[in-house]
């Protein structure tokens, strides 16, 4: 059992999660992950970035968005609850070295997973300059961590409530075009972001990475679950990956197949929702009853 020792909300549905796992702070490095169980009998894996870690206390924190039923589940989690498995370091580390100026690109949640490659790219003495995006202000996070990590960091949200109005893509676009000399550039957000913002960078050449997120099983490259297309060969990103340079990826394939599951993974929320509305109905009817009533 991994022990919850602190869990806050970071912006309405993405909260902070530090957990105990001495072993695996102690080895993980930038752009790794973790398969976390919240429930040992019955629940599902799913993968989750390890935003930053603590080697002294022994902790590793995860930034989760609340998307379906474990994303939700896990979010509910307070101090000195546990989480049944936490399994990582997994996948492939980022690649850190001095590429010169690097450009940061986190759309949504993918900037918690953007974040800790952030760190290493800048101890590795990159200009780093940061591109943070958001539907509105009030879902942007790790604005205080992306501004302490970058040389620059720039604001875009659709309906322009903080920094500029926009895509990350058009802030990207107008640096490339007003003479910035960008060497690297890494993307994590949603699928047609990152393929816009490979789009943009292809034709000029620049190297660029995304961090790829089908849907995993084992996170040990033994289930296939997590096969992505990538240069006309099968990779799984979970022992490849989860990094792949964007100019070769096929993103089609990878939203294809993200969606195979769609109508399960609505029945599974559904089923949270109503165990959760009925556990709130008998609480306010029986004040006395604890959080451990028995779902119907
Ligand atoms: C390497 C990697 C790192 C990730 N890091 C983070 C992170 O740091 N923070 C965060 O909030 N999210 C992260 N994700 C996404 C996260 O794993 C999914 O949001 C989560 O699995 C959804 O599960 P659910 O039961 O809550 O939702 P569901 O309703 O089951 O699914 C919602 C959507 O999440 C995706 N998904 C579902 N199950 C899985 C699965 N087993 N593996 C991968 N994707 C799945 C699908 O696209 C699906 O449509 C990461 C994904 C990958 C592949
Ligand atoms: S998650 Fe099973 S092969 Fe990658």
């Amino acid at each position: 059992m991994f022990v919850v020792t602190e869990a806050r909300t970071l912006a309405p549905d993405i909260r902070l999660i530090r957990v105990g796992a001495p072993r695996i702070a102690r080895r993980r490095q930038a752009g790794q992950f973790v398969i976390v169980r919240v429930d040992a009998e019955f629940g599902e894996r799913i993968p989750l970035t390890i935003a930053d870690s603590d080697e002294d206390d022994g902790t590793i924190t995860l930034i989760v968005q609340g998307v379906g039923k474990t994303t939700k589940l896990l979010n509910m989690l307070q101090p000195g609850e546990t989480i049944a498995d936490v399994v990582g370091p997994l996948g492939q580390p980022s690649d850190i070295r001095n590429f010169g100026t690097v450009v940061v690109v986190g759309g949504g949640v993918g900037t918690a997973i953007a974040y800790p490659t952030a760190v290493a790219l800048k101890r590795a003495g990159n200009h780093v300059i940061g591109i943070v995006g958001a539907r509105t202000k009030d879902i942007l996070i790790l604005e205080q961590e992306m501004g302490a990590t970058t040389d620059e960091l720039y604001f875009m949200t659709d309906d322009g409530s903080y920094g500029e109005r926009g895509f990350v893509t058009q802030k990207l676009q107008s640096l490339l075009e007003e003479g910035r000399n960008i060497d690297h550039v890494l993307a994590i957000g949603p699928i047609p972001m990152m393929q816009a913002i490979a789009d943009v960078t292809r034709p000029r050449d620049i190297s660029t990475i995304v961090s790829l997120n089908p849907i995993m099983v084992d996170g040990t490259g033994m289930c296939g679950g997590c096969r992505v297309l990538v240069g006309g060969q099968s990779k799984f990103a979970c022992v490849d990956g989860p990094e792949f340079d964007a100019h070769d990826v096929d993103f089609t394939i990878l939203a294809q197949r993200n969606t195979m599951y769609r109508r399960h993974e609505r029945g599974a929320l559904e089923q949270l929702e109503l165990t959760s509305e009925h556990c709130c109905q008998l609480r306010l009817q029986h004040p006395d009853v604890g959080p451990d009533v028995q779902a119907p």
